[in-house]
């Protein structure tokens, strides 16, 4: 595992795009899995960013995100496919027919999940999967106390997920009760893995997956177990690391 700790959440977002932008150039037809929350979305306006003005292609280039609600409409300001869509696919050049997002829609939820893990493979599985880390060490929608072999498949939102959400909907009816989530068997069948987190609050989830017991009760702790990760955090959250790391991935590969 390469731990590599940046001095704020600009360089943090700047070092994973340089890794997502690496594995793109090495691999036109990147296999990328993508994550939605407020981590990634430097690493995203960096990955624009790179596309407008300096050629990046991504154009052969097969997207899979984590998860998506049940239940909400694509076109919702609050499902994962707007997110995505407003964060970064509007800005760059990906085939719409390479671009998956769970579809918290289906009739059949189940059919679903086992035609994302099918899909996935038949594109030869994930060469890199972006990862944030939630404050209790979840990874997509795997909560503690997940198996740590589990698929692609539908969970049930904790109650604080619940509540937190509950203010960007009209009435409470409309918060979404489930998701679908990859597995953290299915995170952990990807190639390369890039786990990101930034800020104080997560300081005790990154300590816990990268230095802690690997438990499913740290469902990221997981990680401790796959041979190519790279876990890029900045000062904040790398705070309560006790390990010596590295500050660039290309110091540790090229020195
Ligand atoms: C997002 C996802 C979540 C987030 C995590 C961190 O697709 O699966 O696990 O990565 O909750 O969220 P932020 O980045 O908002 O702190």
């Amino acid at each position: 595992m390469f731990v590599i700790i940046k001095e704020d959440y600009d360089q943090m977002s700047l070092e994973g795009a340089k890794i997502v932008a690496d594995r793109l150039r090495r691999k036109p037809n990147l296999v990328l899995g993508l994550a939605t929350g407020s981590t990634p979305l430097g690493l995203y306006k960096e990955l624009i960013r790179m596309h407008k003005n300096e050629g990046l292609d991504f154009s052969k280039v097969t997207t899979f995100n984590l998860d998506e609600y049940v239940g909400i409409p694509p076109e919702h300001d609050q499902s994962y496919h707007y997110f995505m869509k407003e964060n970064l696919f509007k800005d760059l050049n990906l085939a719409p027919r390479f671009v998956h997002v769970p579809n918290g829609m289906a009739k059949d939820i189940n059919t679903f999940c086992d035609w994302y893990e099918k899909r996935i493979k038949e594109f030869g599985g994930l060469d890199l999967q972006i990862l944030g880390i939630g404050g209790n060490g979840h990874i997509a929608f795997n909560e503690p106390g997940s198996s740590l072999g589990s698929r692609t498949r539908v969970k049930t939102l904790d109650e604080k997920t619940l509540a937190d959400n509950a203010r960007f909907f009209d009435d409470e009816t409309q918060v979404p009760k489930y998701a679908i989530t990859m597995g953290v068997g299915t995170i952990m069948d990807a190639k390369e893995i890039l786990l990101l987190a930034n800020g104080e609050k997560k300081a005790n989830a990154v300590k816990s997956a990268v230095e802690g017991p690997i438990t499913a009760q740290c469902p990221a702790s997981v990680v401790q177990l796959h041979q190519n990760v790279f876990v890029v955090v900045d000062k904040s959250a790398g705070s309560t690391l006790e390990g010596k790391y590295h500050d660039s991935w290309k110091r540790i590969l090229f020195e």
